[in-house]
């Protein structure tokens, strides 16, 4: 076997920046758990016993932990002084949790898939599912606190804006579903930016309701927004206005059943909106980081909740766009137009 030497470099080049990058997640996770990156954010430079005294962390741990965010470009460093600084632009992405682009969390993610490794391994080999509930907690965290600031930053200001005449309904007093709602920051969002309407989230998680009972008491929405334990095609029929699937159609193992019970839960000019992962349609299309990301977490999370379900499909996080509008089609839901998207998300429109 002929190896080329220069791609071999190339490759080993790239593997170990991956490998380093893996090492830093941990630490990014331990720099947003214990208030170092919130300790620098404004600070100007810093020396490591100043972070130290400001997180109330030990200075030796601090110091090692600051040069490892150096090396990986996450700190700026001045080596005349000494001194570490936080630059505005990596505070918006480490410190200031309510940015759209604060990614701490989303380590939370791969956190749960490494612990649930003995359960992909096993999965692999019977081709068996492995559905959301059985995932360490930290992904239901992760999932519901990484999508949140994305939502936050589109959702009520561009997604229900470029949906034919909702957001007009929505401020006169709608009725809102949201399937799949996870801790439900989707639904207590749209609650707050639209108090006239009303809410009804459904997730087959018991444990996510619960998160996001207390979520919508906390925003103190818990009079228009109602969280119930159901199926994505077994939800109370209430003649909505509007049904939202926010990055979970992909999941289901019936999401043809799914948009169909959604089709007939919806007043007669009532709009579905699905909010799915950013994707081509083809493999080719989605080589890239956010390609790569999504088809690894769909790999061990949403492909194996979806055989969990042993229905019709299995689609994954990057099914795209045409497979997409063929489930909404299939669902007797015959007009479909993508209304919006972002690096992450593609936004579908489908009424009747
Ligand atoms: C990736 S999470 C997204 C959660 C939430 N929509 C968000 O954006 O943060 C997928 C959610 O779909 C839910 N789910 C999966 N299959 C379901 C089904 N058949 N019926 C209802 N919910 C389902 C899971 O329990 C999980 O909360």
């Amino acid at each position: 076997m002929l190896v080329d030497k220069e791609k071999l470099d190339a490759l080993v080049g790239r593997l170990f920046g991956d490998l380093s990058a893996g090492y830093g997640g941990v630490m990014v996770s331990l720099g947003h758990k214990l208030g170092l990156y919130r300790a620098m954010a404004g600070a100007g430079p810093v020396s490591s016993s100043e972070v130290a005294r400001r997180s109330g962390c030990g200075e030796r741990y601090v110091r090692e932990w600051l040069n490892a965010q150096v090396a990986g470009g996450y700190v700026d460093y001045h080596p005349i002084s000494s001194t570490y600084e936080l630059t505005p632009e990596q505070a918006t992405i480490l410190a200031e949790e309510t940015s759209p682009v604060f990614l701490p969390h989303a380590w939370q993610v791969v956190a749960s898939m490494w612990a649930d490794e003995p359960k992909a391994l096993s999965a692999f080999k019977t081709g068996e599912g492995v559905s959301w509930s059985e995932h360490d907690e930290r992904l239901f965290c992760g999932v519901a606190a990484f999508f949140r600031n994305s939502y936050n930053g589109s959702l009520v200001q561009e997604w229900l804006p470029a949906l034919t005449g909702v957001t007009q309904k929505l401020a006169r007093g709608a009725r809102v579903a949201d399937i799949g709602c996870g801790h439900g920051h989707s639904t207590v969002l749209m609650a707050k930016a639209y108090p006239q309407s009303r809410f009804w989230g459904f997730d087959v998680h018991p444990e996510s309701i619960a998160a996001a009972r207390a979520v919508a008491r906390e925003a103190g929405v818990e009079d228009r927004v109602t969280f119930e334990v159901a199926k994505a095609d077994g939800f109370a029929q209430n003649g909505y206005d509007l049904i939202c699937f926010f990055d979970c159609l992909h999941d289901m193992g019936r999401p043809v059943d799914a948009a169909r019970h959604a089709a007939s839960s919806m007043a007669d000019d009532g709009t579905l909106m699905l909010v799915e992962p950013f994707a081509g349609d083809r493999v080719e299309d989605n080589m890239n980081p956010v390609g790569r990301l999504y088809y690894s977490a769909s790999t061990t999370l949403c492909c194996a909740h979806a055989i969990s379900e042993k229905g019709t499909h299995v689609l994954g996080a990057q099914a795209g766009p045409r497979q997409l509008e063929e489930v909404l089609r299939s669902a007797g839901l015959g007009s479909v137009r993508r209304a919006a998207q972002t690096p992450f998300n593609l936004i579908i429109e489908a009424r009747r």
